[in-house]
């Protein structure tokens, strides 16, 4: 059983509110599941389930009840909304939609929770310390935090990430531990991996050969910032991995494990072959998945200017990238060719269902969502050859 310290006893007796209550019986049942002594107080929070379009009103009722008295004790930021909280209107959101989803927001402003409306809180101003405990939820922000950043998150679900960060702490368990943070698996990669459609097909190749283990990747020259975010989002949706070790690129010491897999070209093209559905002509082209950061939003900026695109168009970044891209006047490029960039939301989280019928993107993890939750086909290439179907309204060459 978790041992409590006496303020955390009398939180889950209730004399700290309702909400506080809620939140330790939340945390202490997790705990004894997963065998945890004691909580450990977090850094910040990272707290999904914020669409409306996922939540319904069961999770409206659910934050509304805990924001009547509830209030969070550590630095949080929220992912990714159903819309565009300033200017749905541009995206189709109907008005009974948006509606539902500002009560949403309502609810966890009133519970002080930062309205960063992303899935990168790291390029939006939360950006954790190597060693901190942090709880996180969001597949792809847990996987970048525990390996790019050396934090330590389980990839927690939106309510115990929230009931985490009511109460300032979360069970001391899994990747909080340095014993459940060493490699498990070996990855040796042959392959020429050098853009962010090809970090997102390794991404996808290792998730597939390891599922949930942890690699230790060997053969990797150099990664930068995108394409760590979009490598961390497909092995974490591919395989379910929480913390990837990458030589001489992450920054966590770990023992190297004997056995090893190897991912080649093949595998590579394999991926490639997965993420692609044959006779599909894109009618939506849709990027930022993860939100896209500011050098991505300058880079297609460049390829847009003085273009329109043939086809609906969507760039998904977070609000705070998205008025640093207006600054330099990037924003400004891509909405004179016809492009929508979509702030504080995504294809996957929107209410797009039925709208469209063949995505294309450079993100693996898109072409999952956009598969399982909208029912779209997809194309997957790079942002070059995506920003080329957007502008010839066709995919094919
Ligand atoms: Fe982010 Fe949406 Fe992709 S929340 S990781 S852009 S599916």
């Amino acid at each position: 059983m978790i041992r409590l310290t006496p303020e955390e006893k009398e939180m889950l007796a209730g004399k700290h509110g309702a909400a506080a209550r809620k939140s330790m019986e939340i945390l202490v049942a997790l705990g004894n599941i997963f065998g945890a002594g004691t909580l450990v107080p977090v850094k910040s929070a990272q707290i999904s389930g914020v669409s409306y379009h996922n939540l319904g009103d069961a999770g409206l009722e659910y934050l509304s009840e805990l924001a009547i008295d509830g209030r969070v004790r550590v630095r949080s930021t929220l992912n990714a909304a159903g819309m565009d909280l300033k200017d749905w209107k541009k995206l189709g959101i109907s008005d009974e939609f948006a509606k539902k989803q500002l009560m949403v927001i309502d609810a966890f402003k009133k519970l002080g929770v930062e309205i960063t409306a992303t899935c990168t809180p790291y390029l939006a101003g939360n950006t954790p310390s190597f060693g901190d405990h942090l709880a996180w939820s969001e597949s792809s922000a847990v996987c970048f935090a525990n390996s790019v950043l050396g934090a330590r998150t389980n990839r927690e679900g939106g309510p115990s990430a929230l009931a985490a960060a009511i109460v300032g702490k979360t069970p001391c368990y899994g990747y909080h531990l340095d014993g459940k943070r060493s490699a498990q698996v070996g990855v040796l990669v042959k392959a020429n991996v050098n853009s962010i459609d090809g970090f997102s097909a390794l991404g996808c190749a290792i998730g597939k050969k390891t599922g949930d283990r942890i690699p230790y990747i060997r053969g990797i020259g150099a990664a930068g910032m995108d394409e760590l975010k979009n490598f961390s989002a497909s092995i974490a949706t591919y395989g379910g991995c929480a913390l990837f070790h990458m030589e001489g690129i992450t920054p966590d010491k770990t023992r190297i494990p004997t056995e090893s897999v190897k991912i080649t070209e093949r595998d590579l093209d394999s991926a490639r072959a997965l993420l692609n559905d044959p006779d599909c002509e894109a009618d939506f082209v849709a990027l930022g998945c993860p939100h896209a950061s500011l050098e991505e939003l300058g880079a297609i900026a460049a390829m847009l200017d003085g273009k329109r695109v043939r086809i609906d168009t969507w760039i998904a970044t977070s609000r705070h990238v998205l008025e640093q891209a207006r600054k330099m006047g990037y924003i400004e490029k891509i909405e004179d060719s016809g492009a929508i960039v979509a702030g504080d939301t995504c294809m996957a989280v929107a209410p797009l269902k039925g709208k469209f019928r063949c995505m294309a993107t450079n993100s693996a993890k898109a072409c999952f969502y956009g598969r399982g939750t909208n029912g779209f086909k997809t194309r997957f290439g790079s942002l070059e050859r995506c920003v080329k179907a957007a502008v010839e309204g066709k995919w094919r060459a």
